[in-house]
Formats: C-alpha cells, sequence, structure tokens
C-alpha cells in the first residue's frame, strides 16, 4: 500500500499534559512505520509547559517537536477545558485529519475528541474503559465522556471492555490492544539513569542510597492529598512515617510544591532520610523506580510501571482505574491509612512484599497493534461502499 498523503488528511496525535507523552511515542513512531497510514502531525495543548514537566519528557522519549502548540497553560478545569475548544477548532479545520488520536484522561483528552467528533473527525482513545467509579476524580469525568464519543476505544486491559459494555458501548468499537506505557518502559529501561546520578544532578548529597533497606520513591499530587491543608498534612506524615522504616526520595509536582509552601508546611519534609526534587524526566524516574524498595505514589501511570517493573507500590488513593495492577501487579491501595501503610513498609523492606506478573498483552508492542488496526480501519472506511 502506498502512504496515503496530506490530501487523505493527517493523523493529528493530540498530548497535553506529563502522563501523555510516554503514551504517545511509540504511537508516533508505529504510525510514521506503518506504510498504509497517513502522516502523523504532534498537536500539544499546552497543558503541561514548565521546562521539568515536558521538555525534558520530549527530549528523554525522543517525541519531536510539536507541530503545533495551543499553549494554553493553566486554568481552572472549564477555563483549560474551553480554552483548548477553542484553539483545537482552526487547527482541525485547517488539516482536516482522517482521525484524531488522543490518549489517558486529562483535560486536553476530552477538550480535543469533542472538538473532533463535532465535525465528525473519528477519534480513537488509547487507553479507554479504565474507570475509577469516582466521578469526585476530574479524570473519571474525562474517561467516560471520552469513551462515549470516540469512535474507536483501544483498551489495556480486560476490565476495560466490560466497563465499556455496561456503558452501553458497541462492541466492535473496542480493541484490547495492550499498553502503550509499557511500550515506552521497556524501550528506555536500558537507558534509565542511575539513582545517584540523579541526586548528584539535584545536588542532594547521595548517602541516603547507602541505607541497607534500600530507598523508597513518593509522587503526590492528586488533588484529594495535596489541595486541602488537612489532607497534605495527613499525606505529608504518611511520608515521614515512612521515612522512618526506609528512606525516601520525593519527586514533588509544582501544584504540590505550591501547597507545602502555601500552608507553611516545608519543615514538614525536613528530614535527612528525606530528600526533596523537583520532577523528574523519564529515564531518572525509570530509573529511580526500577531500584526503589517500594513506591508510595497517587500516580495513575506509576502504578502500571511498577507492576511491570515488579516493583511493590503503595497507592495513596481509595480506588483504582486500574485494578489489574492490584489483582496481577504489585500494586495495593492504601488511601491514606497510616498505620498500615506504615506496616505494608515495614513488611515490604523485611520480604521484598507482593510480587506479582506481568498482564497479558504489556509486551512492548501495544502501539503497533493500534497502528495496524488503525490502518485496516481506516482503509475500510475508506472504500466505496459495495466495493
Ligand atoms: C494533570 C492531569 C492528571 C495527571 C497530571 C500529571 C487533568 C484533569 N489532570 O494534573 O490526570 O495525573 O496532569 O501531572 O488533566 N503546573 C505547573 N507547571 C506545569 C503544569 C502545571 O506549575 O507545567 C501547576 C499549575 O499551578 C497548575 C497545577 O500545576 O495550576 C495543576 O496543573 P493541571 O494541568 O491543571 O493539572 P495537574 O495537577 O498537573
Amino acid at each position: 500500500m502506498d502512504r496515503l498523503n496530506g490530501a487523505a488528511g493527517a493523523i493529528l496525535c493530540i498530548v497535553g499534559a506529563r502522563p501523555n507523552y510516554m503514551k504517545m511515542a511509540p504511537l508516533l513512531r508505529a504510525f510514521r512505520a506503518h506504510p498504509g497510514l497517513p502522516q502523523p502531525v504532534l498537536v500539544h495543548t499546552g497543558q503541561h509547559y514548565d521546562p521539568m514537566m515536558n521538555d525534558r519528557l520530549f527530549e528523554d522519549l525522543g517525541l519531536p517537536r510539536p507541530d503545533i502548540n495551543l499553549e494554553v497553560g493553566s486554568g481552572t478545569h472549564a477555563v483549560q477545558t474551553a480554552e483548548v475548544i477553542r484553539r483545537f477548532e482552526p487547527v482541525l479545520d485547517a488539516y482536516r485529519p482522517s482521525c484524531v488520536v488522543v490518549v489517558g484522561d486529562v483535560n486536553s483528552t476530552l477538550a480535543c475528541s469533542l472538538v473532533a467528533v463535532k465535525k465528525s473527525v473519528p477519534v480513537a482513545h488509547v487507553e479507554a474503559g479504565l474507570r475509577s467509579f469516582d466521578r469526585a476524580m476530574p479524570e473519571e469525568i474525562n474517561r467516560v465522556l471520552t469513551d462515549q464519543i470516540s469512535d474507536l476505544l483501544y483498551t489495556t486491559e480486560r476490565a476495560a471492555h466490560l466497563n465499556l459494555k455496561r456503558e452501553g458501548i458497541a462492541e466492535e468499537r473496542i480493541h484490547f490492544a495492550g499498553n502503550v506505557m509499557i511500550d515506552s518502559l521497556l524501550e528506555h529501561r536500558s537507558r534509565a539513569v542511575p539513582p545517584a546520578e540523579t541526586l548528584r544532578r539535584a545536588g542532594v548529597p547521595a548517602g541516603l542510597l547507602a541505607a541497607p533497606e534500600g530507598f523508597g520513591l513518593v509522587t503526590l499530587h492528586r488533588p484529594s492529598n495535596v489541595d486541602q491543608p488537612d489532607a497534605l498534612a495527613e499525606s505529608l506524615g504518611i511520608v515521614r512515617a515512612v521515612s522512618e522504616i526506609v528512606p525516601l526520595i520525593c519527586a514533588l509536582h509544582p501544584r504540590t510544591r505550591a501547597n507545602i509552601a502555601s500552608f507553611g508546611f516545608e519543615s514538614r519534609l525536613a528530614s535527612e532520610r528525606i530528600a526533596v526534587l523537583p520532577p523528574q524526566g523519564y529515564l531518572e524516574t525509570l530509573g529511580l523506580m526500577s531500584s526503589a524498595a517500594l513506591v508510595l505514589t497517587d500516580s495513575g501511570g506509576m502504578q502500571e510501571e511498577t507492576t511491570a517493573l515488579a516493583v511493590p507500590c503503595l497507592t495513596m488513593r481509595e480506588n483504582t482505574e486500574r485494578p489489574i495492577t492490584v489483582e496481577q501487579g504489585t500494586n495495593t491501595l492504601v488511601g491514606r491509612d497510616r498505620p498500615r501503610i506504615v506496616r505494608l513498609a515495614e513488611q515490604i523492606v523485611a520480604t521484598g512484599g507482593k510480587r506479582g506478573r506481568t498482564p497479558e498483552l504489556w509486551d512492548g508492542h501495544a502501539a503497533e497493534r493500534i497502528a495496524q488496526h488503525l490502518a485496516r480501519w481506516l482503509a475500510a472506511r475508506a472504500a466505496p461502499l459495495h466495493a
């Protein structure tokens, strides 16, 4: 098959925020490599813009510079979503793409899907069907709505299929493709930056890494854990308590850092057993995760990455949209239950903790499967009826 050219309509690939980049990088490569697909065009909404939240990850993942940057920046959910919608529409009109590919569950995912579907441009949602069943999470709203309006739903685990069926989504729109985030992890794992080097670059003494119990990695940024003073105080209290069991490296999201400063909580992390770092690049994070004795987090993606790396993960949430990481992987949901977290951390240090296995189709080839399926789907769509 000849490569379709611009006239056939590009594939517009959308990224907005940090967790999108490691999902889109393998997709872009697979789309480029597939002779039956139109050229991908990378659109960045600009939801994340800090060099540490953005540029470093682009570099680490070998992502090309975005073809278009909508530069929406931060704002309330309404403002951010509305700005993406407003600024994406003329881009869609100019490109008249054959489809729009969105990943994950951030505000940009929903905003771009909505613009496309209203202009009759097909939308493919990668990482569809995940449900926490917690509508207080902005991501859950984004997931449910994006899935309802997408034409193609590529899933990472079988539970997602059931969730979609329950919401009345037709079987033929759903395709179990595997996990593109794990494509990135497997591809870049050998280039991971050693933790000692990461601490050196951050100007933090590496003595913390010499502890016989190893070290733990902490990331916290969910509004439910960090936006209110009481919740943030509890979260930091837990970090402090766990640091007495195993020294901790905390890579702080800008929102968490800002809240710690505005509530005057800086002293709560002041300890020789806690190293506070800015958000890290992808290769640094991979290095920290792979070598950690445990990970304490409220991230969505790190629940999956620790499962793939077989590193025990304590997830500070009451629910997860990624149940397979608990059922088959190394993940345990712990909320902010401090006594339980302390007990589990002690157990992990003593025994190595929960052992898991790698879920089905988390094999490094999810993006290729999606490219193949998408090429067939677009070709069938372009073919005249009764041909
Ligand atoms: C977003 C996603 C979340 C994802 C997270 C990863 C939504 C609804 N949430 O949350 O699912 O897990 O990204 O980081 O889309 N900020 C900066 N620099 C940046 C980006 C943000 O300083 O480059 C600060 C700003 O103060 C901003 C705040 O972080 O107001 C929150 O950013 P926002 O994009 O609204 O959501 P995240 O919390 O990053």
